[in-house]
């Protein structure tokens, strides 16, 4: 189980909350897949997609608002988590290039680890003096 750390914390409620909750997706993900990894995939994806397209649309909301700085560049870097995801799931369900099995459930929840762990850590915590 995946958790937010002390350093991920924005200090923003709605934010905070919202990193919460695509926390709790890779982490039900990690058991939705010892079931049905096919159908976990399937879910799991299109919640994602879904989500963090609703957090990062307030999350620049808020920053345009607020005058940080480096709103175009974080910007950026949501267009390119959302560009990967559409990808992954376009690999797994429309070329079907790669086999949906234990390895992928692996590599998904590694990656979404990963980005969120160093997007919230390097990008997303530049924000905290100008929204609070
Ligand atoms: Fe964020
Ligand atoms: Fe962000």
């Amino acid at each position: 189980m995946f958790s937010l750390s002390k350093d991920m914390m924005i200090g923003n409620h709605m934010i905070d909350n919202d990193h919460q909750k695509l926390v709790d997706i890779i982490n039900e993900f990690e058991l939705k897949s010892q079931e049905n990894s096919l159908l976990a995939m399937h879910e799991t994806l299109k919640e994602l997609l879904k989500y963090s397209k609703y957090h990062f649309e307030r999350e620049e909301k808020l920053q345009k608002e607020s005058g940080y700085p480096h709103y175009q560049m974080h910007k950026s870097e949501h267009a390119t988590f959302i560009y990967n995801i559409k990808l992954m799931a376009k690999s797994y369900f429309v070329d079907k290039t790669k086999p949906i099995d234990e390895k992928a459930t692996k590599d998904i929840i590694n990656f979404m680890q990963h980005w969120l762990v160093y997007h919230i850590e390097k990008f997303d915590t530049l924000m905290k003096e100008y929204i609070n």
